[in-house]
């Protein structure tokens, strides 16, 4: 049964999706994995596929448990740090052996310029982070800097969110390495454009 899954695409603002998934990270794992969530892996291999130095530091921005980065990790990248704002997920994360560090940090309270590839797997999007995470993600990088992110059926409905990202692409501020729509929640029929973009 999909207690909180159902739950999980409604609008919220930072707190309230702090608290949501605080009160999920228990059972985060089992629901979501029971529910054919792919797109970690198919993040991961983009990501990889765009990557020459599998051991340059990753920040994976809204990580959650830790499903994101144990992706990254099956794939060979060696140095994945972690942030997010709910502490019961940092919680199920550093209960497992992926992440260099760990913090749970203020919403979009992104580091700036100490990392040259940033994921958010699963974040920005209803119910998750607002579309102006595309933009703070995207000052933190420096040029040249990769940016790898999901976007669910939600999130690719939703032109403020679709929008944003175009604005950083039709004004030459990014370029898209890497665009493929495909599964992302098997069970629920639920799909999702995985981007490697970079910044110019
Ligand atoms: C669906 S989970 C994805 C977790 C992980 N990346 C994965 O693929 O399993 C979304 C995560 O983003 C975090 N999050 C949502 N909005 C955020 C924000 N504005 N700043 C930091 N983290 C945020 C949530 O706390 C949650 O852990």
């Amino acid at each position: 049964m999909s207690i909180f899954l159902d739950q999980a695409f409604v609008n919220r603002d930072h707190e309230s999706t702090r608290k949501f998934y605080n009160t999920w990270a228990p059972s985060y794992d089992a629901e979501i994995t029971a529910a054919g969530y792919v797109t970690p892996t198919r993040c991961a291999e983009a990501l990889a596929s765009h990557t020459a130095d599998l051991s340059a530091p990753i920040l994976d921005f809204g990580c959650g448990s830790g499903l994101s980065g144990q992706a990254f990790k099956d794939v060979g990248f060696t140095q994945i740090d972690g942030v997010d704002l709910a502490p019961a997920m940092i919680e199920q994360a550093r209960a497992k052996d992926i992440y260099r560090s760990l913090s749970v940090i203020e919403a979009d309270a992104t580091p700036k310029g100490q990392y040259a590839v940033i994921s958010a797997v699963g974040v920005i999007g209803l119910g998750a982070a607002p579309s102006t995470t595309i933009d703070v993600l995207m000052y933190a990088l420096p040029k040249g800097g990769k940016l790898v992110f999901s976007f669910n059926d939600h999130a690719l409905a939703d032109p403020t969110q679709t929008g944003r990202l175009n604005e950083w692409i039709d004004c030459s501020a990014a370029r898209v390495l890497f665009a493929e729509y495909g599964a992302h929640l098997l069970i629920q029929n639920m799909n999702s454009t995985v981007y490697v973009i970079e910044k110019y």
